[in-house]
C-alpha cells in the first residue's frame, strides 16, 4: 500500500474525492496524514470525520515564509511518503522541498497551463472571453505552476457563465482527474524519469488521458 499525504488549506472537495476513492480501494493507497497551514481549514474534518491523522502547521505561527518551510519539510521527512498530493495549498513550498520530494510531489491547478499560472484563473477566463477552461494536473518543480504536466482536462465556457458555474463544473473534472492519476502513480503506471513523465500501459495514443474534453 502507498502512502500519501494531501495538502490542503480549505474546503478540501478534492481531498474528498481522494479519500472516497481511496476507501473504495480504486485508489491503491492510504491516506497517512492531511495537512494544513490553516487550522480553519474545513478539509481537517473532513480527514477527522474520515479517521485520517491530521496535522497543522499553521504558516501564521512562523515569522517568515522559510521557517515555515523549514517546519513543514522537518515534518515531511517524518512520514517516509510515496506521494504528496497538493490539494488547494496556497502556501509556495522552498527549493529544498521540491528538490528533495521532486516526482513525488504533485500539484491540481485550475486552469490549462501553462496558461494563468497563480491565483484567480476563473476570473482570467471570464475577463478574456476565453472559449476554454480547464485543470492540469503536474509534478512539482521550483517554479510555480510549472512543473511536467501530468494530464489535462478541458470544458467549454458558456457565454456569460456565472463564475460560480464555473468554478463547480471546473470542480467536477478536478474530482475525476486527481485520483485518475494518483491511482496511476500508486500503481506506478505514470512516474517521472530524468524529467520525462513515463506512462506505462496507459492508452495515450489518441492524447486522450493527457488532454481530455470533458462535457460537464
Ligand atoms: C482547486 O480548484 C484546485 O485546483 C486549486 O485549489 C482548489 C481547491 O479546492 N489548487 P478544494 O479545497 O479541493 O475544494
Amino acid at each position: 500500500m502507498k502512502k500519501i499525504a494531501v495538502l490542503i488549506s480549505g474546503s478540501g472537495t478534492n481531498l474528498q474525492a481522494i479519500i472516497d476513492k481511496c476507501l473504495s480501494g480504486y485508489i491503491e493507497a492510504e491516506i497517512v496524514c492531511v495537512l494544513s497551514n490553516d487550522p480553519n481549514a474545513y478539509g481537517l474534518e473532513r480527514a477527522k470525520l474520515n479517521n485520517i491523522k491530521t496535522k497543522i502547521i499553521n504558516s501564521k505561527d512562523f515569522e517568515t515564509s522559510d521557517l515555515f518551510n523549514e517546519g513543514l519539510y522537518d515534518y515531511l521527512k517524518t512520514l517516509d511518503l510515496d506521494l504528496i498530493v497538493l490539494a488547494g495549498f496556497m502556501k509556495i513550498l522552498s527549493g529544498t522541498i521540491t528538490k528533495t520530494f521532486y516526482g513525488k510531489i504533485i500539484n491540481i491547478h485550475p486552469s490549462l497551463l501553462p496558461k494563468y499560472p497563480g491565483l484567480d484563473t476563473h476570473k482570467k477566463v471570464i475577463k478574456n472571453k476565453d472559449s476554454l477552461h480547464g485543470v492540469s494536473v503536474h509534478y512539482v518543480s521550483e517554479e510555480l505552476d510549472a512543473g511536467p504536466l501530468i494530464a489535462q482536462g478541458a470544458i467549454k465556457t458558456y457565454k456569460d457563465e456565472d463564475i460560480d458555474d464555473l468554478i463547480e463544473r471546473i470542480h467536477q473534472i478536478e474530482h475525476i482527474i486527481y485520483p485518475e492519476v494518483i491511482k496511476f502513480i500508486c500503481k506506478k503506471q505514470i512516474y517521472l524519469d530524468s524529467n520525462k513523465i513515463v506512462y506505462k500501459n496507459i492508452n495515450i495514443n489518441n492524447k486522450d488521458f493527457i488532454y481530455k474534453n470533458y462535457e460537464i
